[in-house]
């Protein structure tokens, strides 16, 4: 694919797409500790990430996207970080699968991003050789598993009570896409 790859939103704003990169550390921790604060369908929620750890985690996402194991992608709206999305493959007897989360800043949310960066991961994954992916998802999030539907998956299944949430649990939604060969 060709980056950075420039997206008009729904409202005709302008955001940049292109791979993360080790330079993306401090904004890409703003926007990681925005969305963990935020309380919503993301396996993060309440977490705060300190410098030090995301440092670790960029570095190890950019080196397996130079091993083809993975391919995170962000959104920038000028220099902000509003959305990112990412395909990873899976060891061993799971190598040609992969699993795949998408995030979207609040503001930003409803302008086609999600949708625009679920395409670029479908492609990527393509590419990449892979032949399956999984997504999991909150049972409640009807929105986030309308969109996946829209873009080829099927609901395998629903695990009951995997996530806590508030006071109590709910179940994951597993989803899965088959990727032409
Ligand atoms: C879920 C999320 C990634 C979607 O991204 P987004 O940028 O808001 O979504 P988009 O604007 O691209 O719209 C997604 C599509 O889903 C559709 N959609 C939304 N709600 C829907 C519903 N209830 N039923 C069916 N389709 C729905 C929209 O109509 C749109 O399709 P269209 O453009 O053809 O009309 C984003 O809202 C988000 O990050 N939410 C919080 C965190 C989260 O829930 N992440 C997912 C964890 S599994």
């Amino acid at each position: 694919m060709r980056y950075p790859l420039t997206f008009l939103t729904k409202q005709q704003d302008r955001v940049v797409i292109r791979p993360v990169r080790t330079g993306d550390l401090d904004s890409l921790l703003t926007f990681v500790n925005a969305f963990a604060k935020e309380h919503t369908y993301m396996m993060i929620s309440g977490l705060t990430f300190t410098r030090a750890q995301e440092k670790i985690y960029l570095e190890s996402a950019c080196k397996a996207k130079r091993k083809h194991e993975k391919i995170h992608l962000i959104a920038l709206a000028g220099r902000k970080i509003v959305a990112s999305a990412e395909v990873r493959r899976q060891p061993a007897r799971k190598n040609h699968v992969g699993v795949i989360g998408v995030a979207v800043a609040k503001q930003w949310r409803g302008r086609g991003i999600g949708k625009k960066l679920m395409q670029l991961l479908i492609d990527e994954a393509t590419l990449l050789g892979l032949r399956l992916l999984i997504l999991e998802s909150f049972e409640e999030n009807i929105g986030a598993i309308g969109l996946y539907e829209k873009m080829g998956f099927r609901i395998a299944g629903v695990v009951p009570g995997m996530f806590h949430y508030q006071s109590g649990y709910q179940g994951c939604v597993i989803m899965y896409r088959p990727l032409p060969v």
